[in-house]
């Protein structure tokens, strides 16, 4: 197993309290495994990437441990993790592709990068023209400033920047978004090719859009307010969802050439709860239209079918999936999702309003 994330936990420190974005969370990602990573914005995706390689200023890390190739990582000590990032764990972060230096050329910014990890760039400068000839670009980007280059290739070469020494774990965080759809299929593409090079073993790729997702991910991992909702394979995330959060986030979806005044956009009703002081019981429950009384408190986090995971869950409780609940709420012409009959999985059925 390459990557197992137990039991994590990481807060910012604020005037308030502390903030936990990231709240209990346990996962593997397994060698050559790309994981989706998903959920609304704030939901604690990026604190969660970001935990497992760079704790930044007013992070700090509550508990839990991070195991790549059998190798505890020394999350909470900066120092201490200097060896492991680009060669064990390595990010790209939100918005990287803006953040590029436009004052140095690609050549420049790579000296500069691989000096700061103690390597020379003589000894992986071809590799790194191969891997750019690889995605079809021209060796010359390295003589570039990084605004002569469109969002796409500052993408890719922040891609092949991160990976250039070929670590276990690679983290992408919305390196597709703000892109166009041609575009973003190429940094797709890039990533699997990525990976079935062997240049990176596991990919964990965050975004907001799950349509990319269920393209270039083998398992999808949900997340809500902090907390792991639900994690599958990406077919099932897709098409045999289990967790009411991950149904009516895929109910969401704009349809093409579905005009907004033949069907309304569902949405999800209400907001995320406070990361400060969170309720005790499912997080989901003020939005959520199958709530109970039992719902207040902590829902499990159990495995129902192999590899397929979702909260609140009861052990020994039947999974029956007549029919996808996201396709009955999506099919809903007004209004918000309501049930219509029980999807089965023991709390997610009758709604107590
Ligand atoms: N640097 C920070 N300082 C304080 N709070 C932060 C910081 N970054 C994020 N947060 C808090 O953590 C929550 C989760 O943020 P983030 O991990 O960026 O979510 P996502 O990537 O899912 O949009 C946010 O709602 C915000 O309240
Ligand atoms: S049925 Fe209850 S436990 Fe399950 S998502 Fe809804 S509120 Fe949470
Ligand atoms: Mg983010």
């Amino acid at each position: 197993m390459s990557v197992k994330v137990e039991n994590l936990s990481v807060a910012y420190r604020m005037r308030a309290g502390d903030c936990c974005p990231v709240d209990g969370v346990t996962f593997t990602v397994a060698d050559g495994e790309i994981m989706g990573l998903a959920g609304e914005s704030g939901c604690g995706k990026s604190t969660l990437g970001n935990s497992l390689i760079f704790m930044e200023g007013r992070m700090r890390h509550l508990g839990g441990r991070v195991v790549v190739d059998g190798q505890v990582l020394p999350i909470a000590d900066f120092r201490a993790m200097r060896p492991y990032r680009m060669t064990k764990v390595s990010l790209v972060p939100q918005y990287a592709m803006n953040a590029l230096n436009p004052t140095r050329r690609i050549s420049k910014l790579t000296t500069d990068l691989l000096d700061s990890h103690g390597v020379r760039v003589g000894e992986v400068l071809e590799e790194m023209k191969r891997r750019i000839r690889l995605i079809g670009l021209d060796e010359d980007v390295l003589n570039k400033y990084s605004f002569e280059l469109s969002g796409g290739m500052r993408q890719r070469v922040t891609i092949i920047l991160s990976t250039l020494l070929n670590p276990s774990l690679l983290i992408a965080d919305e390196v597709t978004s703000a892109l166009d759809v041609s575009t973003q299929r190429a940094v797709g593409e890039m990533l699997i090719e990525f990976r079935n090079h062997g240049f990176v073993k596991s990919i964990i790729a965050i975004t907001h859009d799950l349509s990319i997702l269920a393209q270039i991910a083998d398992s999808i991992l949900i997340m809500y307010a902090g907390r792991l909702a639900e994690k599958a394979s990406a077919a099932d995330i897709v098409n045999a969802p289990l967790h009411p959060y991950t149904q009516m986030l895929l109910a969401s979806l704009p349809e093409v050439g579905v005009r907004h005044d033949k069907t309304t956009l569902t949405g999800i009703p209400g907001r995320p709860p406070s990361l400060v002081n969170p309720p005790r019981g499912c997080r989901f429950a003020d939005r959520c239209p199958f709530a109970r009384a039992k719902c207040a408190e902590p829902p499990p986090f159990k495995e129902v079918r192999p590899g397929h995971q979702p909260e609140a869950v009861r052990s020994g409780d039947p999974v029956r999936h007549p029919r996808p609940v996201a396709r009955q709420l999506r099919e809903r012409p007004h209004g918000h999702p309501a049930p219509r009959r029980d999807c089965g999985n023991g709390r997610h059925g009758k709604s107590v309003r």
